[in-house]
């Protein structure tokens, strides 16, 4: 499947599911990298799986695979803002599996896929399933693309 014939009806669907309330809206006002929202960027990171597993033809669950993307940083609190030492890399993945669990309800799956998208940072959380590679593997693309185009603009 080319990327120009992809319906993103399931995509609108579950986005709006998760989106479209009070406290996902939050996301809006933390940033994640550079100068990118966490909401851009969980949108962002949702999008590229959704893509790529449709595009690729992997065989995995389309619903689980977007909605832990949407939610893999649902930390909820301004990272840039914490003390020194604070390990935010290693401990937010805990965090956000804990709220997304709480106000959106995960399966197994779902919160697999939050736990263990920064690996291999933290090894303990190993991504279980193929929808949690997807996770992880978008979201570092996603970063770096993320983080590269604001150096850019500062050359
Ligand atoms: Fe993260
Ligand atoms: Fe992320």
């Amino acid at each position: 499947m080319r990327k120009g014939k992809i319906d993103f009806t399931l995509f609108d669907e579950i986005c709006g599911e998760v989106c479209d309330t009070p406290s996902y809206a939050r996301l809006k006002y933390y940033v994640a990298h550079a100068d990118v929202s966490v909401f851009c960027h969980s949108v962002t990171v949702a999008k590229n799986c959704y893509v790529f597993a449709l595009t690729k033809k992997i065989k995995c669950d389309v619903r689980s695979l977007v909605k832990g993307a949407l939610l893999h940083d649902y930390f909820l609190y301004d990272w840039h803002h914490l003390p020194k030492f604070s390990f935010h890399g290693f401990r937010h993945a805990k965090v956000a599996c804990e709220n997304a669990s709480r106000d959106f309800g995960l399966n197994e799956k779902e919160k697999n896929i939050v736990l263990s998208h920064m690996f291999p940072l933290n090894l303990r959380s190993f991504p279980k399933c193929r929808e949690a590679w997807i996770v992880t593997l978008m979201d570092k693309k996603c970063a770096l693309k993320e983080v590269f185009r604001i150096k850019e603009k500062q050359l």
